[in-house]
């Protein structure tokens, strides 16, 4: 299947230099470097992205029969003149549960602490209690509307985590149902959670021992997950716990990405870097001296600022810290039961509303970034629109690039290509 995609605005490609590499600073929102102007045309070949060039050469070279927007060699895309951003890589996600917590909404105005609330039974267990009672098939249903959801705004590479089992057979339904989930319109990646909290039934240590002896064997033997996760932060696990479950999984040649400093800074942050994980992602309260740690060892640091949106917290310093002084970056939308927002456009819209930062370093932050945490696991790299790259585009409805986060609450997108599909 061939498309010629014609008419296009700005053409945020985003490829400079290796594109393999995330961009930190200045070079995020580099307009010479990210973007094109209008003029030029995608040529796509068997999901692949074959040419971008100008569009009048384009058209005679592969459809020389054009006439008033068609041909019969190729398929023509008007794109109206509209902008195309890279398909967007969300590289932190809950995606499946089951369940509903919005009645928890009062006790957080009431002034209750996300652990408080935990300690009444609501929270991550209230959410287990909820989901180890889905089938595989119930969370294979709910995952894939979510996925559509994800889809409608741009979304074609998704990260998706376990952690709402907690137990040797919930955690692999879960990661079993992540693994069946066959959607034609994204990649999906799945990460081991199994260490997101406590179980009721039994003691921390004997949960660690059953996550290290049970969970990750089992999981790293059937290829059930990309990374494993672990919710490090005083009052879930400790920074000792954290390393002793990071370790256990390295022995089985799984990397970590982890939570870290969401509520407190506990250093967990230094601990990733140390670690050597591919991520750390929260980060909200993590030290400068941390984040410059992370930087130099590799770990992309990753912001959810939804999360703090939702518990009406502060969006924090860390993303301007961050693109102040190059270290790399990257936000997700953390989708959970508490923040149900799947929407990277949103995600992006508090960065740029909120903490001033440019639409197109959002925009690599969402994309490019991200996707250097998890194109290892991909056939090609995700998150830049090049040659020889995967066909995962978006069209905007506006001609500028920076159009893309500025609808909070609606959709940017106008069309969707998935591996040269239309989605
Ligand atoms: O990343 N903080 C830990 N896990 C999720 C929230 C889990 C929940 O509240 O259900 C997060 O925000
Ligand atoms: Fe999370």
């Amino acid at each position: 299947m061939e498309y010629l995609i014609f008419n296009i605005g700005e053409i945020a490609t985003l490829n400079s230099g290796d594109i393999s590499k995330p961009l930190s600073g200045v070079e995020m929102y580099d307009r010479e470097k990210l973007v094109l102007n209008p003029g030029n045309g995608i040529l796509i070949s068997n999901g692949i992205i074959k040419k971008i060039s100008e569009e009048d050469e384009l058209i005679e070279e592969f459809a020389p029969d054009y006439s008033n927007g068609k041909s019969d060699i190729l398929n023509l895309v008007n794109a109206h003149g509209k902008a195309i951003i890279p398909g967007l890589v969300d590289c932190h996600t809950h995606l499946l549960w089951t369940g509903d917590r919005s009645n928890e909404m009062q006790m957080r105005q009431k002034g209750y602490s996300y652990k408080q609330i935990s300690e009444l039974g609501g929270g991550i267990s209230r959410t287990v209690k909820s989901t180890r009672k889905a089938s595989k098939e119930e969370l294979i249903s709910v995952g894939n509307q979510r996925l559509d959801q994800a889809s409608l705004n741009g979304t074609t590479t998704i990260e998706a985590k376990s952690g709402y089992g907690l137990s040797v057979d919930s955690e692999i339904k879960l990661l079993q149902a992540s693994t069946e989930i066959n959607s034609q319109k994204c990649n999906l990646l799945p990460t081991w959670l199994g260490a997101h909290d406590f179980p009721s039934d039994k003691t921390k240590d004997e949960y660690i021992d059953e996550l290290i002896n049970l969970q990750l064997p089992f999981i790293s033997d059937n290829k059930l997950a990309k990374w494993v996760d672990v919710f490090c932060e005083p009052g879930w696990y400790t920074l000792e716990q954290t390393e002793i479950i990071v370790n256990a999984a390295k022995e089985l040649g799984l990397k970590s990405r982890l939570h870290v400093d969401e509520f407190v800074d506990s250093n967990g942050l230094t601990l990733a870097a140390e670690l050597g994980s591919v991520s750390a992602d929260h980060v909200g309260f993590s030290n400068l001296d941390s984040r410059a740690k992370a930087h130099a060892s590799g770990t992309m640091q990753v912001f959810l600022p939804g999360t703090p949106y939702v518990l009406g917290k502060n969006l924090g310093d860390g993303i301007n810290d961050c693109l102040e002084n190059n270290w790399n970056f990257s936000l997700a939308t953390d989708f959970n039961p508490n923040c149900q927002s799947i929407s990277l456009p949103f995600v992006a819209s508090l960065a740029t509303h909120r903490l001033g930062i440019d639409p197109l370093a959002a925009l690599v932050a969402c994309t490019r970034n991200p996707a250097s945490t998890l194109n290892s696991e991909l056939k090609l790299d995700v998150g830049s629109i090049f040659e020889g790259g995967p066909a995962d585009i978006n069209i905007l409805n506006s001609k500028f690039v920076d159009y893309w986060c500025q609808t909070p609450g609606v959709s940017p997108i106008s069309q969707t290509f998935f591996s040269g599909f239309t989605v």
